[in-house]
């Protein structure tokens, strides 16, 4: 039996026979480069759906199981024993760091924990109320202006080095988002602190005072970033990818992909939960809401619910919703919003009993519940999709690096189907009706 699937156009009765590639774990894929050549056609697949668009040994997604691994290891195990730098470097490096590779992977960061003082200046061009993740946008997309000439994107060296200058000053260019909407100072990256400890201190201390972030907010915000580090090929990392396929400088690629993830349908969700939640006030008016997604004519959809992939439940939103009730039997309701997370659970509840969700395996998804925690961290809503793209800089690196090496490495020029006016002549203005 070949390991092939046999093509068959048949308008000519021509036939071709398709290679078809194994992973390690997953559906395998039909190599389909000869089509064009072959069958004169395309593949169509708006959306993606059912399209792999590279090889990957990054992250592997099972949606029917729920499982979710980050170089083999599975995403529970590393939420509950990890740390967000120690996955940062299982990324980027595919291994489990020892503890003198840790170290040196720390003083490597520690080396590019600055960014330049001009770089400051871009906030003030915002006003204090633009959404963080304009400012996000705009100051991510300048860093590329410091690292253009001096950095060739061919050279292995200048690549990983890209690396590790996006994961040191991505925390720093995040939290200054927050201090230009508050009109605090800015606060400086201290090499002395965690990574965690750090993006907090830079977030909420002040000149007259130390910040000592509370020991359940920093295990919380350290499982928060672990859970939203990569995430396959979804829509911003596949931008990323893109852009960097035109060999784009990868500052300007890694702004892309903050630009896709703002959508509300992607990383924005988390935001627009937040709203919606707030938006519903009481458990009483959970079932109006319900039939407002339900309804084909209302363009609002429960947000935090649905994936393109996790057709059963998101594993990253089962540990969130359980840091949930730790962080709320540990601090009380005078930081976790009871009130939210009670319509978020009941929410959940109603929704998985009602026909419409279960019949298209609508679940929550990583941003039904992680409003919830971040204001329990006191983060702004406003400054939650920033959290996730600070979260996911270092997923989107990893690809960039791994696509950057790949040898089947070339520019991303998707096909279509036409279907627009056949060939007509020009009509000069004084003819036309
Ligand atoms: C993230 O890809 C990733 O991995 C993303 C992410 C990551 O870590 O990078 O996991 C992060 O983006 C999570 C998703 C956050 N977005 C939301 O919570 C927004 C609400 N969700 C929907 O917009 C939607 O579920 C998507 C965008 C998440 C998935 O869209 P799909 O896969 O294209 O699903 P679909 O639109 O084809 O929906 C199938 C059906 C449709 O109804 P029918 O036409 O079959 O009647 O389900 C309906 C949809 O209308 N539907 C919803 C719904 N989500 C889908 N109806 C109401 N509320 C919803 N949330």
């Amino acid at each position: 039996m070949a390991d092939t699937v046999t093509m068959t156009d048949n308008r000519t009765g021509k036939q071709i026979e398709c290679p078809i590639i194994d992973g390690v774990y997953g559906a395998p894929v039909i190599d389909m480069k000869s089509l064009y050549k072959e069958l004169n056609m395309f593949t169509y697949d708006p959306g993606f759906m059912t399209t792999a668009a590279c090889r990957s040994s990054i992250t592997y997604l099972d949606g029917e199981q729920g499982i979710l691994l980050h170089r083999g290891y599975p995403i529970e195990q590393l939420a509950e024993q990890s740390s967000y730098l120690e996955v940062c470097y299982l990324l980027l490096y595919g291994e489990l760091p020892t503890a003198k590779q840790f170290e040196d992977f720390r003083a490597n960061l520690n080396q590019r924990n600055m960014v330049h003082e001009h770089l400051e200046r871009f906030y003030t061009g915002y006003l204090y109320d633009a959404h963080p993740m304009s400012m996000l946008i705009g100051v991510t997309g300048a860093l590329s202006s410091y690292y253009h000439e001096a950095m060739d994107i061919n050279d292995p060296v200048d690549r990983e080095l890209t690396a590790l200058r996006v994961i040191a000053k991505m925390p720093i260019l995040a939290a200054h988002c927050y201090k230009h909407s508050v009109g605090h100072p800015f606060v400086y990256s201290r090499d002395d602190l965690g990574y965690v400890e750090n993006f907090l201190n830079m977030m909420f201390s002040v000149p007259m005072r130390d910040y000592e972030p509370p020991a359940i907010a920093v295990k919380a915000l350290n499982m928060m970033l672990i859970l939203h580090a990569d995430h396959e090929q979804n829509a911003s990392t596949s931008t990323v990818r893109l852009a960097g396929s035109a060999e784009a400088n990868p500052f300007a690629c890694i702004a892309a992909g903050i630009v896709t993830l703002w959508g509300p349908a992607h990383g924005g969700a988390n935001e627009a939960v937040l709203k919606m939640l707030a938006e519903i006030e009481t458990p009483e008016n959970i079932p109006k809401f319900i039939e407002r997604a339900k309804d084909k004519s209302d363009p609002f959809k429960l947000m935090g619910f649905g994936h393109r992939v996790y057709k059963n439940f998101d594993p990253r939103a089962t540990i969130i919703r359980k840091v949930c009730h730790e962080l709320l039997d540990e601090l009380g309701d005078e930081v976790v919003d009871k009130n939210l997370l009670d319509i978020a659970m009941e929410l959940e509840e109603i929704a998985l009993k009602d026909d419409y969700f279960i019949e298209r395996k609508l679940y929550p998804n990583v941003d039904f519940y992680s409003g919830i925690i971040l204001k329990a961290l006191r983060i702004p809503t406003s400054m939650y999709t920033v959290m996730f793209a600070l979260a996911r800089s270092v997923g989107w690196i990893s690809q960039w690096l791994e696509m950057m090496e790949d040898p089947e490495f070339r520019i991303g020029r998707p096909r279509q189907l036409y279907t627009g006016s056949e060939s007509r002549d020009y009509v000069p203005m004084d003819k036309r009706g």
